[in-house]
């Protein structure tokens, strides 16, 4: 065997010349996975401690292990540390480093283990920890939606089906709408989360170790939950990742329909609200414009996220058990989802409480689209018409309306008994838009009592919501 050229010195013994040049570049994965750093210093800690309750490290090697971890984990923090791609990732950079400070004991801290595990280990670690920051922004933007819905619970704008103006709500029954999109999306969260907190530690390279480890101790100084079942689909699959990628797709697509949303809003043709200067920008070459940049970015970066999952869902596809390199491409997907997330969802809540709401001109808008033709239909109903004659009665003067370029509230009472002459003048109580808005007043409709009590009930589950979490980390 020639010793001419340097090898990787972690799995070198075998091999008989140097990697390519291009292929060591091609293969390596440092330049991404090295912000695991201090997961992964956290785990091979746990992995350093379990091998000194079970005997197979001395007292002193952990402790010498443990030190020089701690070291290397401040001299990373602090930019004074060399990443090498020679050593591939961010596992040999660390394991190197330390045996380069600390000597032999450095060189045991991999018994028992294999890059496998350890990388199924801090991805899992990494992403908990990501996913608690997500969930407390989420929060963060609900309290905002919760606040601004109170202040807005009487106000009235249009409510849309297909873009046209179908029955007046009110904009506190609106952002409440998104508030429970929101919700969802906090709970598949919480979903991934618990499925993703058991410690693969010891599954090593696919089939366990001949060592007398202890599994649920390393599990238990990680917090994790327990130990994974089975050591093959530890170091395989990443569901765990998928499933993350899907809740934050679902959660950014919920973003981008607000988006779209305070986009149209913001436009001269709606002007229903003014997003704050200090979130949009200006045109070169027009200088009235203002232009909604934040909702039109979080609106385009939803594309991408989703574009994570489908490239997570397909890496994973063809792969036979158990570890694959393939595998090493799990993160610079997950990686963008996450930090793309945490943006989108910070901007939005940072946005939301500095929307300037202009409700003249929702309830103009609201007026003119003759939102309360269905009112009118039911009022006709109580006096005994079947609906379906109602509605094309009521059809009929929305009609005439427009051909008169007036609201049903603008046409007198002797107008609107051509179309049915049962109405009264008691009528225009009903088509009014604050008429119409109170009459809905049910469990989860737009009435301000109803939204006000939607509001009550988010703000307990809100604070409800703090305390387990806590408990959980
Ligand atoms: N960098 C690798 C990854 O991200 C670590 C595991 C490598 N394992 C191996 N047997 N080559 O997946």
């Amino acid at each position: 065997m020639s010793q001419d050229k340097p090898v990787n010195q972690a799995w070198g013994g075998r091999f008989g010349e140097a990697t390519d040049a291009f292929v060591a570049r091609f293969t390596a994965s440092v330049r991404f996975d090295q912000r695991l750093y201090r997961h992964d210093i956290a785990g091979s800690i746990a992995h350093a401690e379990m091998l000194t309750r079970v005997g197979v490290l001395t007292q002193a090697e952990r402790d010498a292990i443990v030190a020089g971890l701690k070291a290397i984990a401040a001299q990373i923090a602090d930019g004074r540390f060399t990443w090498s791609e020679a050593l591939e990732d961010v596992h040999m950079n660390i394991e190197s480093a330390l045996t380069a400070a600390i000597g032999t004991a450095g060189k045991k801290l991999h018994t028992g283990r294999s890059r496998n595990d350890q990388v199924a280990t801090d991805i899992r670690l990494w992403l908990r920890d990501e996913i608690d920051a997500i969930l407390a922004e989420i929060t963060r933007l609900q309290q905002a939606l919760v606040e601004v819905a109170e202040r807005e619970a009487d106000t009235i704008m249009p409510g849309f089906t297909h873009l046209q103006t179908a029955q007046p709500v009110t904009f506190g029954h609106h952002l409440m709408a998104w508030y429970e999109m929101l919700g969802r999306d906090h709970s598949r969260l919480i979903d991934c989360r618990k499925r993703l907190n058991r410690s693969p530690l010891g599954a090593a390279a696919l089939a366990g170790t001949s060592y007398p480890i202890d599994r649920h101790h390393s599990a238990a100084l990680l917090g994790f939950d327990g130990p994974t079942a089975n050591s093959m689909d530890s170091v395989s699959d990443r569901d765990f990742a998928i499933e993350f990628c899907a809740a934050a797709s679902l959660l950014m697509t919920h973003l981008s329909r607000a988006s779209e949303e305070l986009i149209l809003w913001a436009s001269a043709q709606f002007r229903f609200v003014d997003l704050p200067d200090r979130f949009c920008t200006g045109s070169s070459i027009m200088p009235q414009k203002k232009n909604p940049d934040v909702p039109e970015l979080v609106r385009g970066k939803t594309g991408r996220v989703t574009g994570h999952l489908v490239a997570l869902l397909t890496l994973m596809k063809g792969q036979p058990l158990a570890y694959n390199k393939d595998n090493q491409e799990d993160k610079e997907p997950l990686f963008d989802t996450a930090d793309t997330l945490r943006d989108c969802l910070r901007a939005f809540a940072d946005m939301v409480p500095a929307l300037q709401v202009n409700r003249a001109a929702m309830r103009g808008a609201a007026r003119a689209g003759y939102a309360t033709a269905t009112d009118l239909a039911d009022y006709l109903v109580r006096q005994g018409l079947p609906f379906r004659d109602a509605h094309e009665a009521v059809g009929k003067a929305v009609a005439h309306g427009i051909a008169s370029g007036r609201d049903l509230a603008e046409l007198s009472l002797d107008e609107l008994r051509v179309f049915a002459p049962t109405i009264a003048s008691d009528v225009f109580a009903v088509l009014t838009l604050e008429g119409s808005v109170a009459a809905r007043d049910h469990i989860g409709g737009t009435a301000p009592t109803q939204v006000r009590a939607a509001v009550a009930q988010a703000r307990d589950d809100l604070a409800r919501r703090a305390a387990p979490l806590q408990a959980q980390s």
